[in-house]
């Protein structure tokens, strides 16, 4: 299948790293030009020396600062011209720990990086997506959202909190053949898994290597396919909801998680 996204205009938060670095490189290699932000700079740097192409746009901005957000839309529209992809990707735990470990900034904080980037984000964006052949917004949500556990309730809350809102706007944008979906990933291996790795190893003296192994392993035995999936696993059907052959999908939601919640219907 030929997805065909040449020329495609994408914009990706987060793109500095894990899931969102890897759809960088994979829009990149279709022939779409990508506009990606991340807090760091140095990340930024190095995914615009390694990408494919040309024609590409990255800048640093604080997703959970609304000024940041106004200068990043307006540096994509002036390298731009419009839009045809935005992927709300950045999104970030923060704060492990169960209800009573998580204070009320806890939940601010969340709010302000799991959900309002995705808003204010769509809310400028959609007036030039209104001029895109195959308009598309691609939410990153997550399983937490429709299967919470005890571990990071506010978390669970503000991915919930986004796979509704894409269905509330796959409704508004409807009539103008903007197409909204989400994808909710499993465990995926990037580097907020490596950081809890390295925060216990420090903590029980065991190597490094050993613990991700461990943390590899133990999270394996929820997935049916027994392992841990890697951005690569999230970023086809990313890639797929931004093709023309996607034309006929919006208000969905797509569980990739090797088989964590088996049919979430
Ligand atoms: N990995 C998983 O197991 C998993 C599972 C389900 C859902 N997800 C979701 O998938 C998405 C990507 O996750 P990931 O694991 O790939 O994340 P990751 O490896 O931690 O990367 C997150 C990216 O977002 C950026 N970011 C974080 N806070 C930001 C902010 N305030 N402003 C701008 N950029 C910010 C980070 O760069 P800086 O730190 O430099 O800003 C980084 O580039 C997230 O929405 C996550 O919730 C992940």
């Amino acid at each position: 299948m030929d997805l065909d996204l040449e020329g495609r205009k994408v914009l990706i938060t987060g793109a500095g790293d894990g899931i969102g670095r890897t759809l960088a490189f994979d829009f990149a290699r279709m022939g779409a030009h990508v506009a990606g932000c991340a807090r760091s700079e140095d990340r930024l740097t190095s995914l615009s020396r390694e990408i494919e192409g040309k024609g590409h746009f990255f800048s640093p901005a604080d997703l959970t600062q609304p000024e940041d957000i106004q200068s990043f839309h307006d540096g994509v529209m002036d390298a731009f011209g419009g839009l045809d992809v935005l992927v709300n990707n950045a999104g970030s735990i923060l704060k492990m720990g169960g209800f009573f470990d998580v204070t009320d900034a806890d939940w601010e904080d969340s709010f302000a990086i799991n959900l309002m980037p995705a808003v204010r984000l769509s809310r400028l964006f959609i007036p030039t997506l209104k001029h895109s052949g195959a308009p598309r917004i691609i939410n990153i949500s997550s399983i937490a959202g429709s299967r919470p556990g005890e571990v990071f309730p506010h978390y669970s809350a503000m991915k919930a909190a986004l796979s509704n809102l894409t269905v509330s706007l796959a409704q508004t944008l409807g009539p103008e053949k903007i197409l909204v979906n989400s994808v909710s990933p499993g465990p995926v291996w990037t580097r907020s898994w490596e950081s809890e790795a390295k925060a216990m190893s420090r903590q029980s003296g065991k190597k490094l290597h050993d613990v991700e192994e461990e943390i590899k392993a133990q999270t394996a035995e929820s997935v049916l396919l027994k392992r841990m999936g890697m951005p690569e696993d999230v970023s086809g059907i990313v890639l797929f909801l931004a093709s023309d052959h996607a034309s006929w999908i919006t208000g969905t939601n797509f569980a990739v998680d090797g088989g964590v919640t088996l049919n979430p219907y």
